[in-house]
């Protein structure tokens, strides 16, 4: 089929927005097969069923690269807690905070989990999201984890998105447990079964003071290499304790937060190719004021992504446009920056090359909005202006 009459935000590579009028784009099958203006059409499409999209605009798809979607119960009680001035981390060391969460998960059934992970990923596809990342890691026990990544899996079989899983087995120390026997004896052969049974699609995890050091997190990695599995790393959230640079020596695909990196560690991420995932969600509910390096981001290269870190503690969001406007507004992206940091970049962030631009042979992934200029879903705040959302050439 051939869409027409639309305003093409192709995103094609050092283009910017790479904005075509009255442009048209060829789908064939899952597949975009030719994109361009309208008027150059070549003759082989000219029979084509033609979908006249009325002047709309068409930018690739949203990715949401970041998120814990499956998880049981809320942390209400722990906003109020933290809004009378407790910390993230107090909440976390008194046993509330990622712990409280797990006995949640795991009291779950399989199938309340997937209840509510599905209407979360409803309010990303409503917004124009056809591939989100899941993480394990509210488990912290063999059954919990391949638990939460079934559920992870199966979001792709109800809806029509596509799911890249990590597993985060190194998130919290569970209780009554040291981080040593708990990485070495449960979250190292949970990776080993969860990889056995086609669960896990690359390895996470959570370096920072309250959680796992450099040392643990290798050794997970280890497996991971070993498994043959990408990595990626929740780094420099709350603190600088090198996390970073770990995710950058293991070619890490994103190291994310990174609100403490420093101007070294950001050049560490631009020679690994490593995607800087920014998370304003996480930084605007936990009010922390450490702004992340972008301009040493900017400065040496690496490619920064956007994610909502859909999470019941850090980040109860389920709104990536919205991270798009925090991106912007707290972290001073430009608006091009925030757009590529969901689509192109985010991609990256999970492996997928085949996805975030409007280019000839790249997965036909794309959303119709009702707005005039790819800037417009950054700016506005509580808007939805997304008319159509088309997934691997199906709308
Ligand atoms: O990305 N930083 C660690 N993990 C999550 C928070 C999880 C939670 O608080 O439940 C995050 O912010
Ligand atoms: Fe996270």
């Amino acid at each position: 089929m051939i869409l027409t009459n639309a305003k093409i935000a192709t995103l094609a590579k050092g283009t910017g927005f790479g904005l075509i009028e009255a442009g048209a784009i060829v789908i064939d099958g899952a597949t975009i097969a030719w994109v361009g203006r309208e008027t150059d059409l070549p003759a082989e499409y000219a029979g084509l069923e033609q979908h006249d999209m009325q002047g709309r605009m068409i930018t690739p798809a949203l990715i949401d690269c970041h998120t814990h979607l499956v998880f049981g119960g809320n942390r209400a009680a722990e906003f109020e807690l933290r809004l009378n001035g407790a910390s993230y981390e107090e909440v976390a060391r008194a046993g509330g905070g990622i712990i409280s969460t797990v006995t949640a998960t795991r009291t779950a059934t399989e199938d309340a989990l997937l209840t509510d992970a599905l209407t979360r990923a409803d309010a990303l596809i409503r917004e124009g999201v056809t591939l989100i990342e899941v993480k394990s890691g509210y488990g912290l026990d063999t059954d919990t984890e391949l638990k939460m990544l079934r559920v992870a899996r199966k979001i792709a079989k109800m809806r029509p998105i596509d799911v890249r899983t990590s597993f985060l087995g190194a998130h919290a120390v569970p209780m009554g447990m040291d981080a040593d026997t708990y990485i070495d004896e449960i979250c190292i052969p949970t990776l080993r079964t969860a990889h056995a049974q086609g669960l896990v699609d690359a390895v996470d995890g959570f370096c920072e003071g309250i959680a796992f050091d450099t040392a643990q997190i290798a050794r997970v990695f280890d497996v991971a290499q070993e498994l043959g599995l990408p990595v990626k790393l929740h780094a420099e959230q709350l603190s600088n304790i090198g996390g970073t640079q770990l995710a950058a020596t293991y070619g890490a695909l994103s190291a994310d937060h990174v609100e403490y990196a420093t101007p070294a560690d950001a050049a560490a991420l631009a020679r690994s190719g490593t995607v800087a995932v920014l998370l304003p969600g996480a930084f605007y509910t936990l009010r922390e004021t450490r702004m992340p390096p972008v301009q040493a981001f900017r400065d040496h290269g690496v490619p920064m992504a956007l994610a909502t870190d859909c999470n019941p503690g850090s980040s109860p969001l389920a709104s990536l446009l919205l991270a798009m406007n925090m991106g912007c507004t707290l972290f001073r992206l430009t608006p091009l920056e925030a757009m590529q940091g969901v689509t192109v970049q985010a991609a990256r962030a999970l492996g997928c090359a085949d996805r975030g631009r409007i280019v000839a042979g790249m997965r036909a992934d794309l959303a119709v909005w009702d707005a005039s200029h790819p800037a417009e879903l950054a700016y506005r705040i509580g808007f939805n202006p997304l008319h159509q959302r088309i997934f691997g050439g199906a709308s």
